[in-house]
């Protein structure tokens, strides 16, 4: 069993993570600032004496925390808010200068943690690093049509910048390293005002109001379930021949925003209207990962159909 570090692990996705890797008897450091996660989302793993919950922002230095932990075999860095939202208090609109600072400054000391202490290391980018794209599916190869400015830039480019840091350790430093661009993911524990279609439509259609649309709807959109995502790191870290690999990871069922409205009304089985406002700035039109180099490097693809994980994700909503 090995000890791992894993920044974000008090967010969406990052405490779905910890508990799969304690589950298997894995000592767990989880370093969180939980300025967009919550303790509430690990609250679960406490009471495990190998789960360690760290309180500390990964832009400052890791030298006053590193007495927490000894040898490390891992190091997963998924510290960043991730919402586009505006609205929402805990998203990347609303926090710019932190989320540009989370992944660079941020990758760059756990970089050298992971040269220090010899640990493999994954670096969570995003298919937002393709920007608009002018190419569907996109596949690892293409270089994307990002705005370097525009609002959503902040991450965007954060994560261009997380990703040429990494494998710059790896270059110069030998670090063993791996980028995953992680496609939209959705299903319990996400931030419930995360801004993305999942989330709005589920809100709107269990509180009775209408769904709202951005533009025609025709914009497409690809949905990952949470548990298939988790699957897919932990082979991203875990399976020989992954150094030096960038990695798409998300589903490839492509779904326009309006079919997915239509679905989510459906299963939650409320009357309600579906309303069309104006396109916000840089909201891409096409999302879809190609995973044909997953599915034969890591032998991985997504298992839970959309339908499936939505009616999980309703269910952990109708509750939360
Ligand atoms: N959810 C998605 O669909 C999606 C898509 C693409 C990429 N990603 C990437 O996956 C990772 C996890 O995303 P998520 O959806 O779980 O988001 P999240 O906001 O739920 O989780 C991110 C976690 O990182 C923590 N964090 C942020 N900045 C930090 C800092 N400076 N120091 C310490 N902790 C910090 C937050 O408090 C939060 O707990 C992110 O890197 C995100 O960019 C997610």
């Amino acid at each position: 069993m090995y000890q791992i570090v894993i920044s974000g692990g008090a967010g969406f996705i990052g405490s779905h993570l910890c508990k799969k890797l304690l589950n298997e008897g894995n000592t767990i450091y989880c370093i969180d600032n939980f300025i967009s996660g919550s303790r509430t989302n690990v609250e679960g793993l406490r009471d495990n004496p190998k789960f360690h919950l760290i309180e500390h922002d990964v832009s400052q230095p890791l030298s006053t925390i590193s007495d927490r932990f000894g040898d490390i075999q891992y190091i997963f860095h998924l510290a960043s808010p991730a919402s586009p939202n505006k609205k929402s208090e805990r998203s990347y609109i609303n926090h710019p200068i932190e989320t540009m600072l989370s992944n660079s400054i941020g990758t760059y000391y756990l970089l050298q943690l992971a040269k220090e202490k010899n640990a493999k290391f994954l670096f969570a980018s995003t298919s937002e690093v393709y920007g608009n794209p002018s190419v569907s599916p996109q596949a690892e190869t293409y270089f994307g049509n990002v705005n370097p400015n525009g609002i959503r830039s902040v991450y965007d480019e954060a994560k261009r910048f997380g990703e040429a840091m990494t494998w710059s350790f790896r270059r110069v430093q030998g670090v063993d390293a791996r980028i995953i661009r992680i496609f939209n993911t959705y299903g319990p524990f996400m931030l419930k005002d995360d801004g993305r279609v999942v989330s709005t439509f589920i809100n709107q259609a269990l509180d009775g109001v209408p769904l709202t649309i951005f533009g025609d709807g025709k914009q497409t959109r690809s949905f990952c379930y949470v548990d298939d995502m988790v699957d897919g790191i932990m082979k991203a870290m875990f399976v020989d021949g992954t150094n030096g690999q960038v990695m798409n990871l998300g589903n490839p069922d492509e779904r326009s925003v309006a079919e997915i409205a239509t679905i989510v009304k459906d299963l939650v089985g409320k009357s309600v209207e579906i309303v069309h406002e104006e396109l916000p700035e840089d909201d891409p039109m096409q999302r879809k990962p190609d995973i044909s180099k997953v599915k034969s490097l890591l032998q991985w693809e997504p298992k839970i159909t959309l339908e499936e994980g939505l009616r999980k994700t309703i269910d952990y909503f109708r509750n939360a």
